[in-house]
């Protein structure tokens, strides 16, 4: 079979590096990728928003799957596109992508079938949006509806941050279109969790569950970037609180995007809170999360191909996935100044002794090759991943391939997983 991967970050290495292992793929393009994917898979230059150039390549290759990374491709319909051309593709629809792509239709839908999540208003104005704000109680989170590349998020402590968050999304449009409504929602202390499942618009198959760290400094300081790091499992997702995320929130919302007329499959990824032990839904993401993906994958026993291929078909009856034991842990490597400006083009040195490291993959972000060598061009640069037989050798174990790799201006979190080991004592 011939399968192509769209999109060029940690999560398509990962999805590159795995699916290589089916002994059902015979060949794999990624589309546009990176170094790290091009270890495993032919590298396309055709940007992920590219429509009509994937398609034309899609159907001229005889692509058997094509799978896709990103949200941006899925919210402009490359589903629906490849589907009208015959192309089997896993991930949702543009109707079924407004799920990630609008928070107030994410909102809505969760109201209207009884899904649990923060109370919310939404405004179309700014004005009423203040005047809220004058009447209610901090601390707020003021979300623009559309997608801001993670950005679109602000949390508020004081009515004076909300006012200016307001400002900010709707007056100053600092986030452009994606702005033009807000969502003003309450604001949920608790623990927080990736719960990602595989779907077929019917079964609801889910993914060992991941924790993820937003922000960019330790201890969860700073503002929030794409993710600095993540593990698998989650101690906080206990088997029983599993069960109540599938019962509560994962097979309901397949079942209500049904009804909506808008039939989900591919990934739904729920970002949730636990707030006094129950499951609340943050958001909805359209798709793999990225670095969850990384240390989920190092742990999936199954063949990946093999169960995305059967998503697509509708045939995920009955399937269960295998899980190893052994906990796993993503360290991102960054280039300093991100999620603001950063340096580009840095050589990374120690790539190869750290792929030599047993249970260790480095998988490439924001990589390049330029004269033989590979340079740093993105934020998120590296995700470095490793498995042990409990979260602590998994902790080690990333951090001592991290440290064999560097560059000039390279930073990481150094507490990634720390908060594992903290739900796993109790404390
Ligand atoms: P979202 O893109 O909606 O997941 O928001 C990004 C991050 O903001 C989440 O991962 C949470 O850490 C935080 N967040 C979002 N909504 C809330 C909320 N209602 N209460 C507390 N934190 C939130
Ligand atoms: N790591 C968060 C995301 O993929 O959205």
């Amino acid at each position: 079979m011939k399968v192509l991967v769209i999109g060029s970050g940690g999560r398509e290495h990962a999805l590159v590096w795995k699916l290589s292992q089916s002994p059902l793929v015979k060949k794999i393009y990624a589309a546009p990728g990176n170094p790290g994917t091009a270890l495993h898979a032919e590298n396309v230059i055709i940007p992920a928003e590219d429509i009509a150039g994937l398609k034309a390549f899609a159907l001229r290759e005889r692509i058997d799957l094509t799978i896709v990374g990103p949200e941006l491709p899925l919210t402009l319909g490359i589903t629906d596109a490849f589907r009208a051309s015959g192309l089997r593709v896993f991930g949702p629809t543009k109707a079924a992508a407004e799920l990630e792509a609008s928070k107030v239709f994410s909102k809505e839908v969760m109201f209207r079938h009884n899904i649990p999540t923060a109370f919310y208003k939404k405004f179309d104005e700014p004005g009423a949006a203040l005047g809220y704000i004058e009447t209610h109680n901090p601390p707020f989170v003021v979300k623009a509806d559309g997608l801001a590349a993670g950005k679109g998020v602000i949390i508020c402590q004081t009515k004076k941050e909300a006012s200016k968050a307001i400002t900010l999304i709707m007056k100053e449009k600092a986030f452009g279109a994606a702005g033009k409504r807000v969502v003003i929602e309450e604001f949920l202390r608790g623990e927080e969790a990736s719960f990602l499942a595989i779907t077929d618009g019917k079964t609801v198959l889910p993914l060992a569950p991941a924790q993820d760290h937003k922000a960019i400094y330790d201890n969860d300081k700073g503002p929030n970037t794409g993710g600095m790091g993540a593990y698998s499992p989650a101690p906080v997702i206990t088997p029983a609180l599993e069960r109540e995320i599938m019962d509560s929130i994962m097979a309901p919302t397949v079942k209500a995007m049904e009804a909506e007329g808008r039939p989900y499959s591919g990934v739904l990824y729920a970002g949730v809170m636990i707030c006094g032990g129950r499951p609340k839904v943050l958001e909805f993401n359209c798709r793999f999360g990225d670095p969850e993906t990384q240390p989920i994958l190092m742990r999936l026993e199954d063949d990946l191909f093999d169960v995305l291929m059967s998503a697509v078909e509708g045939k995920l009856s009955g399937r269960t996935l295998k899980w190893k034991d052994r906990p796993s842990v993503c360290v991102v490597m960054s280039a300093r100044g991100y999620p603001g400006d950063y340096l580009k083009g840095s050589e990374i040195k120690g790539l190869d002794e750290a792929a030599k490291m047993p249970e260790v993959m480095v998988f490439h972000a924001g990589t390049s090759m330029k004269e033989g060598k590979v340079v740093t061009s993105g934020g998120r640069v590296l995700g470095v991943t490793a498995l042990g037989a409990d979260i602590n050798e998994a902790i080690d174990n990333a951090y001592r391939a991290v440290n064999t790799i560097s560059w000039e201006g390279a930073y990481f979190r150094r507490d990634i997983g720390k908060k594992a080991l903290k739900q796993e004592s109790g404390i």
